[in-house]
C-alpha cells in the first residue's frame, strides 16, 4: 500500500498539473513533493505539450532533463506562468517555511517572477500557526558564527545544517542555519527581523507569496485552498 504522505503528495501535484497550458513557461520546484510534479509535466511533455522550466535546484534540473523537459537558463527568465513547489509548513494565510531541501534561496528568486504560484503538500503540512518546523535561513560561510550569534539573539535555537561531518553547503555554496523560533506569532516582523542581518542571504519564509496551496489527503482527495481563506 502506498504510504499516506508520499499518496497525498502524489495527488497534490496531480492536481496542480491540470492548471499546465501549452507554451507556458514553469518553474520546477525542489523536494519529493515537487518530484511528482515534475513527474507529471515530464508526462505533459512526452505526450506532445510544448512548455519550458527553469529548476530552483540542481537536483530538480537534472530530474527534468531526464524526463526530457526543456530547461532554460535563469537569465532568459523574466515572467514564469506557474510554479509548483512545495512546503515545509503553510498557515492559515498560505504563509510558508520552506527550504527544509535546501534550495530556499533559488525557490524565492523563482517564485517572486511567478504570475501563478502553486504549492503542494500533504495535509500535514498545514498548521495553524508556523514555527515547529525550524526557520532554515541560507547564510554566507564567512563569519558564520557571527550570523549565528545574532539569529539566536531573535530568540532562536539555530542549528548548522549538516551533511556528514562538514556543514551542509547549498546550490550556491552557501550554509543553512535551522532556526527553532518555536511558535512564530508574527511572520512577517520576524522575516523582516531575520532579512535585516547581514550574513543572511536569505530565509525560508516565503509570506503571502502562494496563490493556491493544494493539499492531498491520505483518504485520496484534495484540499484547493486559496489566497482569501476559501476551500474549494
Ligand atoms: C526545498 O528547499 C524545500 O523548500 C521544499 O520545497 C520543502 O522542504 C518541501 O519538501 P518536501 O516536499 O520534500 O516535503
Amino acid at each position: 500500500m502506498e504510504n499516506p504522505s508520499v499518496k497525498g503528495k502524489r495527488l497534490a501535484a496531480e492536481k496542480a498539473i491540470e492548471y499546465i497550458r501549452p507554451g507556458m513557461t514553469l518553474g520546477l520546484g525542489t523536494g519529493s513533493t515537487a518530484y511528482w510534479a515534475i513527474q507529471g509535466i515530464g508526462n505533459l511533455v512526452k505526450e506532445g505539450m510544448a512548455v519550458k522550466a527553469v529548476a530552483t535546484s540542481v537536483q530538480s534540473e537534472s530530474l527534468a532533463r531526464e524526463l526530457n523537459i526543456p530547461i532554460i537558463p535563469f537569465s532568459e527568465v523574466d515572467r514564469l506562468d506557474i510554479t509548483i513547489d512545495g512546503a515545509d509548513e503553510v498557515d492559515k494565510e498560505l504563509n510558508l517555511i520552506k527550504g527544509g531541501g535546501g534550495a530556499l534561496l533559488r525557490e524565492k528568486i523563482v517564485a517572486a517572477v511567478t504570475k501563478f504560484y502553486i504549492i503542494i503538500v500533504d495535509e500535514s503540512k498545514l498548521v495553524d500557526k508556523l514555527g515547529k518546523f525550524p526557520l532554515p535561513v541560507e547564510i554566507a560561510p564567512f563569519a558564520w558564527e557571527l550570523t549565528m550569534r545574532k539569529l539566536a539573539a531573535l530568540g532562536c535555537t539555530p542549528h548548522m545544517r549538516m551533511a556528514g561531518d562538514k556543514p551542509y553547503l547549498t546550490d550556491n555554496s552557501h550554509y543553512i542555519l535551522d532556526c527553532a523560533f518555536g511558535v512564530i506569532n508574527d511572520p512577517a516582523k520576524l522575516h523582516e527581523q531575520v532579512s535585516a542581518i547581514t550574513g543572511v542571504m536569505e530565509d525560508g519564509f516565503f509570506n503571502g507569496m502562494a496563490d493556491v496551496v493544494i493539499a492531498g489527503t491520505a483518504g485520496g482527495e484534495t484540499r484547493v485552498i486559496t489566497r482569501n481563506g476559501k476551500s474549494k
